[in-house]
Parts: C-alpha cells; sequence; structure tokens
C-alpha cells in the first residue's frame, strides 16, 4: 500500500521573512539546502512519486534539485492550496494517498511520517493532519474541534480571535490527503482572509461540510514540525539538526568534548575513541579513523584523515593524512595533499597539491607546493617550493633520506635525489645528484674594523656609551 503514496512539497512562496535573496529552501543547514533536509524525510519511505513546486526564484531550486524529482510550477503564488493545483494535471482522479508538505519543514523524520500515514490508512480518514502541541504556538494554524472533539477547522494565526490564539495545537503543514478527494474539492477553497490567499488549511472544513470527517494525529516531539520562515527559526532548526548528528555519534563511540559547540555535518564519518575538541568543522564528505585527536578550532573539509592522527588548531581541504601522522598548531592542508604514514606537519606550513612520504618531518613555516617528497626527509625551517613563475605551476621531487637545510628554496621544475643534503639557505635551481651536497646561496665576506664606517654606529637607535667601540 505504502508504495502508492505521492508526495508534493510545497516551495514556491515567496520566504519574504527570510529577509534574504536567497531561496528560503536553499538556505543550509550543517552545509546541506534545507530542502535536501526535507527530500530525506520523505525519500526515505519510498513514494511513488515526488513532486516539488516551484514558483519564486524557480531557477535556484530547480538548478539545485535536477531531477531528484519532478518539478511543477505555481506561476504566481496565490497561497498553498493554489500550490497544490499545480500537480492536478498529473494527480487528479488517481486512488490513493497524497502526503502534502510545507518545503520548510527540515526536522520531520521518516518515523513520523510512516506513523502518520499508517494511522491514515488504518482510520480510513479523508484527511489526516500532523500536528503537535507547541509552549508557544505564534506564526502556526491552530486546530480547532468541536465539542464533540471533531476537528472541524484550522484557523491561520493572522485570522485567529483571542481565544484562538491561545489554543496550543497547532498545524505542522503536513496532509495526508486522500488524493481523489483532495483534488476533488481543491477548487472549492476561497480567498476570503486577511491575505487574500488560498489556504490549503480550508479543505478541513470544506471536507467536514461535505460529510467527510478529517483527523489529526499529534507527534510527541514538537520539534519535528519547526517551519523556517526566517533566520532565527533556521538558526534553532540547525542545532537541533547538530544535535541529532552529534548524540548519534557519541553513542557510537566518538568522543565530542563539548557537543554544543562542534559542528559537524550528516555524512561525516568518524571513528572510536577518537576525540574532537570544542569548535571543530567537520564538513562535507569528511572519514576520520580510530584513535585520532581533533584539536580545538581545526576545520576539516571533504579530507580522509586515518587512523591514529593529530590535528590541532589547522585547516584541512580536499586531503589525506595516512595513520599516525600529525599537522599543526596553525597549519592548512590546501587540495590534493595527501601525507603519509608517521609524517609530522609542524606549526605554519602550507601544503598544496603534494605528497609527502613516510616520516618526512616538515616542521617549521614551509611552503610545500606541488611536490613529491619520499621517505624520512627532513624539512628544515621555512623552505619555500618556489613553484609558480607567474604563469605556470612547475612539480618538483625529492628523494627520500634527504636534508633540506633551513631557509632553502626549492625552485622547481627540479629534482634532488636521494641521499643528498642542501646546504641551509641555499636556491637550488639545478637537480641534485645522489649523495650529493648542494651549496646554492653567496659566499661569505667579512670586511674587518668596518663598525665606525657605518652611519648607524652613530645612530640614535644606541646609547651614548654603545656609539662607539673606539
Ligand atoms: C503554513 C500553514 C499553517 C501551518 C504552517 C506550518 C497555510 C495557509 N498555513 O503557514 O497553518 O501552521 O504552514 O509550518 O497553509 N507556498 C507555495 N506557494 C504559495 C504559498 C506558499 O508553494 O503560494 C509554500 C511555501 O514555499 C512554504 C509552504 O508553502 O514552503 C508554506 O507556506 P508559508 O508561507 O511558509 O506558510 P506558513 O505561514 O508557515
Ligand atoms: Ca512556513
Amino acid at each position: 500500500m505504502e508504495n502508492k503514496v505521492n508526495v508534493i512539497i510545497l516551495a514556491a512562496g515567496k520566504g519574504t521573512r527570510m529577509k534574504s535573496s536567497i531561496h528560503k529552501v536553499m538556505h543550509e543547514i550543517c552545509h546541506r539546502p534545507l530542502i535536501d533536509w526535507v527530500l530525506d524525510g520523505v525519500c526515505d519511505f519510498d513514494p511513488a512519486q515526488i513532486y516539488t513546486v516551484v514558483g519564486h526564484d524557480r531557477d535556484q531550486v530547480e538548478s539545485h534539485l535536477q531531477d531528484r524529482c519532478q518539478l511543477v510550477v505555481e506561476e504566481k503564488q496565490l497561497g498553498t492550496a493554489d500550490a497544490v493545483k499545480a500537480v492536478r494535471r498529473s494527480l487528479a482522479g488517481k486512488p490513493g494517498v497524497t502526503l502534502v508538505l510545507n518545503g520548510d519543514s527540515p526536522l520531520l523524520t521518516k518515523e513520523t511520517i510512516d506513523h502518520l500515514i499508517d494511522f491514515h490508512l488504518k482510520s480510513k480518514s479523508p484527511l489526516t493532519l500532523l500536528t503537535a502541541d507547541l509552549d508557544d504556538p505564534a506564526g502556526y494554524g491552530r486546530i480547532i474541534y468541536d465539542q464533540n472533539h471533531k476537528f472541524i477547522r484550522i484557523v491561520e494565526q493572522k485570522d485567529a480571535n483571542k481565544e484562538e490564539l491561545a489554543i496550543k495545537e497547532v498545524n505542522s503543514g503536513v496532509y495526508c490527503f486522500d488524493n481523489q478527494l483532495l483534488f476533488d474539492y481543491l477548487d472549492q477553497v476561497q480567498n476570503h482572509n486577511s491575505q487574500k490567499e488560498y489556504y490549503l488549511t480550508d479543505l478541513v472544513e470544506i471536507f467536514r461540510n461535505n460529510g467527510f470527517g478529517p483527523k489529526t494525529y499529534k507527534t510527541q516531539d514538537p520539534n519535528e514540525i519547526l517551519g523556517v520562515n526566517d533566520l532565527l527559526a533556521l538558526n534553532v532548526a540547525n542545532r537541533i539538526i547538530q544535535k541529532r548528528i552529534n548524540t548519534k555519534l557519541l553513542v557510537e563511540g566518538v568522543q565530542i568534548i563539548d557537543p554544543d559547540h562542534t559542528y559537524i555535518d550528516r555524512d561525516v564519518e568518524i571513528g572510536r575513541d577518537t576525540i574532537i575538541e570544542p569548535n571543530v568543522q567537520l564538513i562535507g564528505k569528511t572519514k576520520i579513523g580510530n584513535n585520532c585527536r581533533i584539536g580545538m578550532s581545526s576545520e576539516i573539509r571533504n579530507s580522509i584523515i586515518h587512523d591514529g592522527v593529530t590535528v590541532t588548531s589547522s585547516l584541512i581541504e580536499d586531503s589525506q593524512m595516512m595513520d599516525r601522522s600529525d599537522i599543526g598548531p596553525n597549519s592548512h592542508l590546501r587540495p590534493n595533499s595527501v601525507i603519509g604514514q608517521g609524517v609530522h606537519i609542524g606549526n605554519f606550513c602550507e601544503i598544496k597539491n603534494a605528497k609527502i612520504g613516510t616520516n618526512t618531518k616538515v616542521g617549521h613555516l614551509s611552503y610545500v607546493g606541488d611536490a613529491d617528497l619520499g621517505e624520512e626527509i627532513n624539512v628544515g625551517c621555512g623552505v619555500v617550493f618556489v613553484n609558480y613563475d607567474g604563469v605556470n605551476k612547475h612539480r618538483s621531487t625529492i628523494g627520500s633520506y634527504t636534508f633540506l637545510g633551513s631557509a632553502s628554496n626549492i625552485v622547481a621544475p627540479v629534482t634532488i635525489s636521494d641521499h643528498s643534503f642542501i646546504a641551509a639557505g641555499s636556491t637550488i635551481t639545478e637537480d641534485v645528484p645522489f649523495h650529493a651536497l648542494a651549496f646554492g646561496r653567496a659566499r661569505q665576506v667579512n670586511k674587518s674594523d668596518y663598525w665606525d664606517k657605518l652611519p648607524l654606529a652613530n645612530s640614535a637607535f644606541w646609547s651614548d656609551d654603545k656609539k662607539s667601540t673606539k
């Protein structure tokens, strides 16, 4: 029975309250557009077809969704009932159940949708509405029952009187319809209300007036029905989703020190006994192994971190760190860097599009760009890979067991062979052969007895008694 369920997601509205040029459903929660979270909830129960109604700024939504669902257009945004009319041509007259939901409800779960549909089918109701009790119902449509507790209508906040405003049970914007009845009665909806809009909610009263008894199904988790109408609600949704993600990880054995200040995306995978310190951001398709420590304020994007790795306050993008390697504080792996097993990247280093072999050390203040480094190399302090001539990027190769003295410039393209030694301060522009010692710097000249000839000798820089040595 369930695979007969069609889904209509309403996402044509203007989203005026967001005060943004970004479409409401394209605002991100944990780096994914809001509409993707809505789709998660409905895709999980495998519906027959998902129709998404687009309209205002529709190109933003269309180019994101592409063929993930069937897109239908509501030309003018005349209200939620008008939006559903856009699907008439595809669905009118067909038997089965249609689930209609607002495109701005990212917290709805598959479980709740399943329960709602089950209840709907068992109670043979023409329309079942998902509701919840809210401590603060402001902004939502209120649920009205008659004295026999029969569900008779929904009144919108803007049309409600004082008594109705005090009602805590609200419309979630999730509706299970008998599909035939939905399209039979949709055209009877009028726009006689304070907003001059065609409200989908009016179908409750219309159904009842025609002898069909709509029902409500109340969820116990009021969070699930949150509708994101403004940035404040987006922030609330973000925090709830983040809490769901972090709680799941904690249960799976990831030690998150401060879950309220740790930002992890839905698809991130983390192994056991890994410690995530406060203010860390783990973004996109990042994967982290077992026994790692991801230190304070690190940011890792779409990267693979293997087992036993330590990251200290560093930024890692589209890269890989192999077992037992470490980085930081304050270093940056730019895209396409592969850091081998046991490699040490110290502080203030930048690595880009480079491969670094097992146990190599890049201790301090270095730039390694467009290079292949072998094993057990010592990269001294301040070594710079000079990879760019202003037009093209060039690549360098450094053999294993080499020693790159501090403050050397490796001017690409150049190859330094295994077991060679680059003297500190060298500018290397030519290949260095196996077992060689390379000097690439001017010889030092000492001019004796020169101090008093220097203008500096008598400058105000020195105190009087230090000015002259004679
Ligand atoms: C709506 C409900 C309200 C419910 C709340 C739950 C109506 C009249 N009111 O109010 O009872 O408590 O949701 O969150 O339905 N849309 C279109 N085309 C339009 C107008 C809206 O596609 O012409 C879409 C919007 O993009 C949005 C959804 O419908 O995703 C709901 O519209 P919105 O303006 O957010 O309605 P609410 O005021 O939240
Ligand atoms: Ca809304």
